[in-house]
């Protein structure tokens, strides 16, 4: 599946809440993702942020006034909803929400929205008494029942000095919700199970033996699975990443407990993408006490940790297993021995070490080595999509 938003029309409805500035970083991340979006703001949305920003950024005109007259001859309010592949509106103010919901356009984005026929996503924002409010919950539980999809505000402290719900979600968590409605569901009711990061292994309470993974990737995993409807568990070792939306998150800190996280939840998995770096090697006695800095030279034993995968691969039963080999050299070799020997159904392969591809960067180039001995290039691209890539490779080979 290719990014979902490339070269789609996304509209933008701002309204005039506190939250309107996180409205010009959505629009930037909708930017990168390539969509081509057009902002319509409500009057008093204007008084938060200046539609230059808007329109700096999305390079299309903004539309504020339902009476205007511009150069195409367009009738703005029902061109831009007939060509919408998307909407969100974000944020949402209580009186956006009232008037969407009491099918009201006395304005261009209230009048646009009774026009749109495409899914759209309203984003409440809102002091927390506003929000509780019985014609604000009213109002919402209506949008829902007309189909529109409303996410969720996050509780914490608001910019108005309350605490609880109201505060409009990250920028990143909006994208991921949109990406969410309009995934198709080809992974509902399937159990994913998803391991990612490093792991340490302790030399002595300060120190420990690690790798640069970041879990970006098996994180990217995770929510693609969930995005098209998988029911994702992720087992992560350290990192600084947030829990993706909607997802169980394990938190697991040394290949020991990923091993023993791993072996509690694979039985009842149908898909298990083993993305976590673990380490291979553990120091065989780990000392209670910082170790002091006294000798010139010392001398490190180093144990065996639990081959999981391998561990995985023959315990399983009907399930889809997937690897993933980094390597310096000889990718082919390694991957395609990886395979046979842990008996996996697909491998992902790559050579670490360039600037754009594996540890920590958003980016990653990959091979994808198959059982029945064939293998597809994938060429350089976001993480996210590789995860979207492996996924409709998984669906397809079984
Ligand atoms: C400083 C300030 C902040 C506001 N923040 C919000 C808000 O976060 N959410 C909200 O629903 N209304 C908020 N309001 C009230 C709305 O601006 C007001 O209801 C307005 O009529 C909304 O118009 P619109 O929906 O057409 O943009 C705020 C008002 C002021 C003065």
């Amino acid at each position: 599946m290719k990014r979902l938003i490339r070269n789609k029309n996304i509209v933008l409805g701002v309204s005039g809440g506190i939250a309107a500035y996180k409205s010009v970083e959505l629009l930037r991340l909708l930017i990168k993702e390539e969509a081509k979006v057009r902002v319509i703001m409500t009057k008093n949305a204007l008084e938060f942020v200046g539609s230059l920003t808007f329109w700096a950024l999305s390079r299309q005109p903004v539309c504020t006034r339902l009476f205007e007259t511009v150069d195409d001859a367009s009738i703005r309010h029902i061109d831009w909803a007939n060509e919408a592949d998307a909407v969100i509106i974000a944020p949402a103010t209580a009186n956006i929400i009232g008037k969407i919901a009491g099918g009201i356009a006395d304005d261009a984005l209230s009048t646009f929205i009774l026009a749109v026929t495409c899914p759209v996503v309203i984003c409440p924002a809102m002091n927390t008494n506003m929000f509780e409010a019985k014609a604000v919950r009213r109002n919402l539980e209506r949008l829902k029942s007309d189909g529109h999809f409303v996410i969720e505000p996050e509780s914490g402290e608001l910019a108005c000095g309350a605490t609880g719900p109201g505060r409009l979600p990250e920028p990143e968590d909006i994208l991921d919700r949109l990406l969410f409605r309009l995934s198709p569901k080809d992974m509902k009711g399937k159990k994913i199970l998803v391991t990612a990061g490093p792991t340490r292994e302790f030399i002595d309470p300060v120190r420990y033996i690690s790798n640069p993974s970041s879990g970006k990737m098996g994180f990217a995993v995770a929510r693609a699975a969930e995005q098209r409807g998988g029911n994702v568990i992720l087992i992560t070792g350290p990192t600084d990443l947030p829990n993706p939306n909607n997802v169980t998150v394990v938190r697991v800190g040394t290949a020991r407990e990923m091993a023993l996280a791993v072996f509690e939840h694979m039985e009842d998995s149908e898909i298990i993408i083993k993305a976590a770096a673990v380490s291979d090697y553990r120091p065989k006695e780990q000392s209670g006490q910082k170790i002091k800095k006294e000798k010139d030279e010392r001398v490190l034993s180093l144990e065996k940790t639990r081959d999981i995968l391998k561990e995985v691969g023959r315990r399983k039963k009907d399930q889809i297993l997937v690897g993933f080999a980094a390597e310096t050299e000889n990718l082919e070799s390694f991957a395609e021995k990886k395979l046979l020997e842990k008996n996996l159904d697909i491998i992902v392969g790559n050579l670490v070490g360039g600037p754009s591809s594996g540890f920590g960067s958003d980016t990653n180039k990959v091979t994808l080595f198959y059982r029945d001995g064939t293998n597809e290039d994938i060429p350089e691209m976001q993480k996210d999509e590789v995860a979207h890539i492996l996924l409709d490779r998984i669906l397809q080979k079984n």
